[in-house]
C-alpha cells in the first residue's frame, strides 16, 4: 500500500467508546496509535498521544456513562477531543492531583484507578484543557504538536 503522508492528509475519525465495556476498552487508542504510525508520526510523539488517549479512553470506559473520541490530523497537529455524558467531575482541581482516583476496588483489582490518567494527558499533551459540568459530562481537548 502507498504510504500516507501527513503533510498530504487531512484527517478525521471518530470512535464511540461504551461505558462499562472491558472487552472493546482500548480499541480506540490502539486504532488511533496505529493510524498516526502509518501517516509518519514520529515515535516518540506518537507514544505521547499513544498515552493520553488511552488514560482518556480508559476513564470514558470507568468513570463516564460513555462517550466519544474524535481524532483530527492536520499537517503540524493532532487534536484529539473526547466528550461524554456524564456523570461529570465535580473538582477538576481534585481529580487533576496525581493520586487521586474515585476507582472503586471492583475497578482496581482489575489494574487501573492509579488516579494518574488525567496528569498523564496533562504531561503527555502539548496543550490540554478540560471542562466539566456535574450531572452532564466531561469534555477534554488534547493538542499534540507534530
Ligand atoms: N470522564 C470522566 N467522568 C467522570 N469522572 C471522571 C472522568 N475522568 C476522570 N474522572 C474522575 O477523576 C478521577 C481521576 O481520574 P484519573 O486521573 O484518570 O484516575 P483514575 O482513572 O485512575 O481514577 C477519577 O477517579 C474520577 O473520579
Ligand atoms: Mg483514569
Amino acid at each position: 500500500m502507498e504510504e500516507l503522508r501527513v503533510n498530504e492528509y487531512n484527517l478525521k475519525d471518530i470512535y464511540t467508546i461504551e461505558a462499562g465495556n472491558f472487552v472493546t476498552a482500548g480499541e480506540a487508542s490502539s486504532n488511533i496509535k496505529t493510524l498516526l504510525k502509518r501517516l509518519g508520526v514520529n515515535s516518540s510523539k506518537l507514544r505521547n498521544i499513544a498515552i493520553a488517549s488511552y488514560e482518556a479512553e480508559i476513564n470514558l470506559v470507568i468513570h463516564s456513562k460513555g462517550g466519544q473520541m474524535e481524532l483530527l490530523v492536520s499537517p503540524n497537529e493532532v487534536i484529539i477531543k473526547i466528550d461524554d455524558i456524564g456523570p461529570g467531575i465535580e473538582n477538576i482541581e481534585l481529580a487533576m492531583k496525581e493520586g487521586y482516583s474515585t476507582a472503586p476496588d471492583s475497578i482496581r483489582v482489575m489494574g487501573f484507578g492509579a488516579g494518574m490518567g488525567l496528569s498523564n494527558m496533562r504531561n503527555n499533551a502539548d496543550d490540554f484543557k478540560i471542562e466539566s459540568k456535574l450531572g452532564e459530562g466531561t469534555h477534554i481537548c488534547m493538542k499534540f504538536n507534530i
